[in-house]
């Protein structure tokens, strides 16, 4: 699934349109006007006119199947209306919302049982969706507008109205006020009406989507690697409110970050009540002087977390106090440093200060990371407290006998934790150096750098030179990865880890070539695909003896083409005579 290019204001929706008209070659358009929900997006799949899957979009390529709780939300229909015309298959692809009034029954219910409120509509959605009992789902009575059908069998020749339209007809709701612009003064009357008009409707929207009427004309302007060309969000001006600031306090994150955050009186914004906002660095607090006492201007942007962005300097009195930046540990007492060139204060003491370690912690049982589901950031903090556990490592050494009864558990779920660190011996390599929490290494980086060294060992003899080979590792990523291999404590905890088991190497099928099969074979990976990511179709490249490569050349063997391929590629395939396959073709190829 992509995502859309933003616009903020009545220019750029211009330069979009001109951008259209250019790629167009001066042939007349039309531009529909739709809703931007405030949502999940979710893809739904028809077969037969029953719903088959629906799938969230996690990270554009995979994301969680969550057909069983979808069934439950009333506005998507699991059997289409008869006789409506609906192809044998199809996709659908939408958001999922949670309404206005849901959303505050939920809270007041969630405050009455003294639980953590949800910051908005989306989160409360996406945290409900996620659930494993379907009658909490249905419960909740999510919503959901689909904009966008795809698949073979829909009709190529039409437009996207003509499509939406029909999509209505066969039982999906779909954009209210939905509306067919000939020109940019259309397209500003309907931004201008809807800027305002939205408060009136029962779901969260945060902006516009302006597309391409004709399906025709929109494979002809084709995609970017991130977003289509024929579309474009315009987002409404966040809300702001003001409120005054009553004190600074400072959050300690996993790598030791320091993050300023203001406390505010109470103020509604967009729907919620804030009290706190984020100031993100020192420096952000320098450039708007900030006093305490002093009345701030809090916007909600896309963000969960409202942020500062402004103060009303007229309402400053005499003898209020500039706030100024701690110098030591909120948490630990260390004194912060600075690292040249970035903006964040860190706590050095990484080995013995709380929220650290237990950050660090919960990063290493996180699902993209070791994944250990019988373990959350809760039972983190009680075993930390309880002295049970002070690193990573220590999770390995957890007895039943040492959990069974905190927190309640009974000795059935004390052994599902520790059943649950015992499995983690099967995590693949690429995802411990990802778990390991080293500053800058994302899960993309540890991948790479997991490839590129293929053990922990010879990731720990990596010198600048040879990290700097790798794909998007620059000197910050580079100097975080050595100085973390430095520390005594970091190897002693790895050395623990491999003692339990942990996987310290590529498996063989990652590691190395398997098959020769595509030897010599130059190929090209474009699209979006249903049976594996892209990634992995480039690592199932490579392990059958092929090489990857960027652009189409007279030297590429093959295209392996997914859903979307940009139509420049295709153009120059064509052109060069290269053949396209699909992904079915692809893998019988590697059988
Ligand atoms: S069209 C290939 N239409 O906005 C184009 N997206 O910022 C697919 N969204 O991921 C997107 N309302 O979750 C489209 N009327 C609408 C939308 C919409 C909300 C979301 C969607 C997408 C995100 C992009």
């Amino acid at each position: 699934m992509l995502s859309l290019a933003n616009t903020y204001n009545m220019g750029e929706v211009k330069d979009f349109f001109q951008r259209v008209k250019n790629g167009l070659e001066g042939e007349e358009f039309e531009i529909v006007a739709e809703m931007k929900y405030d949502g999940l997006s979710i893809s739904l799949t028809y077969v037969d006119g029953s719903l088959v899957r629906a799938v969230t979009r996690g990270d554009g390529e995979k994301g969680d199947d969550v057909t069983a709780n979808v069934r439950t939300i009333r506005s998507i229909p699991l059997q289409l209306n008869q006789n409506a015309g609906y192809p044998h298959e199809f996709e659908i692809r939408g958001e999922i919302l949670m309404p206005w009034v849901s959303f505050e029954k939920l809270n007041k219910e969630r405050e009455a049982n003294e639980e953590p409120l949800f910051a908005n509509p989306r989160n409360a959605a996406s945290g409900t969706l996620k659930s494993q009992k379907s009658e909490l789902v249905a419960h909740r009575q999510l919503d959901a507008y689909l904009y966008y059908l795809l698949g073979d069998e829909i009709p190529q020749d039409g437009t996207h109205y003509g499509n939406l339209l029909l999509a209505q007809k066969w039982g999906f709701k779909i954009s209210q006020g939905m509306k067919l612009c000939k020109t940019l003064a259309d397209i500003e009357e309907f931004i201008n009406y809807w800027d305002v008009e939205r408060k009136n409707l029962p779901v969260a929207t945060d902006g516009i989507v302006l597309k391409v009427n004709s399906l025709r004309q929109q494979r002809h302007l084709g995609f970017t690697a991130k977003s289509p060309r024929w579309a474009i969000a315009y987002k409404f001006q966040a809300e702001r409110a003001c409120t005054r600031l009553n004190e600074v306090t400072y959050q300690v994150g996993r790598t030791g970050a320091i993050t300023p955050v203001a406390n505010m009186d109470p103020v509604q914004l967009s729907g919620t009540v804030v009290r706190r906002a984020s100031l993100h660095n020192a420096d952000i607090i320098a450039q708007l002087d900030l006093h305490i006492g002093d009345m701030v201007y809090v916007e909600k942007g896309g963000e969960i977390i409202p942020k500062v962005v402004g103060v009303d300097k007229s309402q400053r009195k005499e003898g209020m106090q500039p706030v100024v930046f701690i110098s030591k540990c909120p948490e630990c007492g260390a004194d912060l440093v600075r690292v040249e060139g970035e903006a964040a204060y860190y706590c050095p003491n990484e080995n013995h200060c709380p929220p650290q370690i237990k950050g660090r912690i919960e990063h290493f049982i996180s699902r993209k990371a070791m994944n250990i589901e019988s373990l959350g950031p809760e039972t983190v903090n009680d075993y930390y407290q309880r002295g049970i556990i002070c690193n990573i490592a220590d999770l390995y050494d957890i007895k039943v006998q040492d959990i069974d009864g905190a927190m309640g558990t009974r000795t059935k779920s004390a052994k599902k934790v520790v059943d649950g660190i015992r499995n983690t011996v099967n995590v693949p390599f690429e995802r411990v150096v990802f778990a390991l929490g080293i500053r800058f290494v994302g899960e993309s980086t540890a991948k790479l750098l997991a490839r590129r060294f293929k053990s922990m060992k010879s990731l720990m003899e990596a010198g600048m030179d040879d990290l700097l080979e790798v794909e998007g590792v620059g000197s910050v990523i580079a100097n975080s990865v050595i100085s973390f291999f430095k520390s005594e404590e970091n190897l002693a905890v790895i050395k623990r880890l491999e003692e339990h088991g942990v996987q310290m190497e590529l498996e063989e099928t990652s590691a190395g070539t398997t098959t020769t099969k595509l030897s010599g074979k130059s190929v090209v990976v474009s699209g979006v695909f249903t049976q594996h990511s892209r990634d992995e179709y480039k690592l199932l490249i490579e392990q059958n003896g092929g090489k990857n490569v960027g652009s189409i050349s007279s030297k590429t063997s093959f295209v392996l083409a997914g859903d979307n391929m940009g139509p420049s590629k295709l153009e120059k395939a064509q052109k060069l005579n290269i053949p396209i396959i699909n992904e079915a073709e692809f893998l019988k190829m590697i059988e």
